[in-house]
């Protein structure tokens, strides 16, 4: 097992906030979530009875795991953006008999330590753990010149990462995944389903409150690194479903008249004005081929959970 670090991110958090909170409306792209409380707070959201999305795919794969594998067909190397703790990737490694599994993420610390475990489960899997921002400006250039020349390449892109991304945004993603692939390469991606709006307001808003201590702590987190004095009892957690754009939207609204400092600019804030924290797309299956299909990918399988919760496609 190796780490690879690749270049510094172009994007710094203070520039990206405080364009984002002069715009009107307000936003900050979700990437700034994780940061280490946040990837807690996440991996507890993924616990919490509402939000099916993590259960469903696991549940997928674990029934799925070997049909996936005999569609996908013989694979050199997987390589999974985005990969955290790697958890969804060890069902498949195994069936699929990769040799050589390359996760990318910007954490390195959560990746070494979930890829230590992978190789003392997998020794005979050569681990390369790509230490890496990929939706800075230069995407994934920089990993290209690195990446073995011989077998065939799988991207592999679970949990739904995809549906972050605005529909322009998710297909240029998409294309960087088929320069990734190559040409006789292929992908294989987790998304969530179209479904009722009940469902999808439960999985966003859950009792626990689990959800709107993620959304929150965005704000707490530009304090602890920007020196900001956000009150976060003054901003409220507001989660729906946009249906008319097939998107759940994340808010944190203000509940009153008042500026706030940010790494040394003044933010104003209108009651009832929101900062807009993440967008999360739904898909039906078609929709989600046309997308791929933009991005120069061909549909040959998918699979749904048993409730028809979440997808997996395959394309080449
Ligand atoms: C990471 N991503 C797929 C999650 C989602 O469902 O869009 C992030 C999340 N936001 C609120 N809950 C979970």
């Amino acid at each position: 097992m190796r780490l690879l670090t690749l270049g510094s991110p172009a994007d710094t958090l203070k520039e990206v906030v405080l364009a984002g909170l002069a715009a009107q409306p307000k936003r900050i792209p979700p990437k700034y979530f994780y940061d280490r409380e946040g990837s807690r707070l996440f991996e507890a959201i993924c616990r919490q009875p509402e939000y099916y999305l993590t259960r469903a795919e696991t549940a997928l794969l674990l029934t799925e795991a070997d049909s996936i594998a005999r569609c996908i067909g013989p694979v050199a190397l997987m390589i999974e953006p985005g990969a955290g703790c790697c958890a969804k990737a060890r069902m498949l490694l195994g069936p699929l008999k990769a040799a050589a599994y390359w996760p990318v993420d910007i954490d390195g610390e959560t990746l070494l330590a979930a890829t230590g475990r992978l190789a003392d489960e997998l020794p005979a899997l050569d681990v390369v753990a790509v230490q890496h921002d990929f939706t800075a400006a230069e995407g994934f250039a920089p990993l290209l010149p690195h990446l073995p020349q011989n077998g065939r390449r799988l991207v592999y892109y679970p949990g739904s990462s995809i549906g972050n991304a605005g529909p322009d945004e998710a297909v240029g993603l998409l294309k960087q995944f088929r320069a990734l692939a190559g040409a006789d390469g292929g992908l294989l991606i987790g998304f969530d389903l179209k479904k009722e709006a009940t469902r999808l307001h439960a999985a966003y808003n859950d009792a626990a409150g689990v959800t709107a201590a993620f959304n929150l702590n965005l704000l707490a987190r530009l304090n602890r690194e920007l020196g900001a004095d956000f009150r976060l009892e003054t901003f409220a957690h507001h989660a729906f479903y946009n249906a008319e754009d097939g998107r759940i939207e994340m808010h944190l609204v203000s509940r009153m008249r008042q500026q706030v400092q940010v790494a040394g600019a003044t933010v104003r804030f209108e009651a009832g004005e929101s900062l807009h924290t993440e967008n999360s797309y739904k898909y039906a299956p078609q929709e989600f081929e046309a997308l791929a299909a933009r991005a120069g990918f061909v549909f040959r399988q998918g699979w749904q959970d048993s409730e028809g919760l979440f997808a997996v496609q395959f394309y080449e």
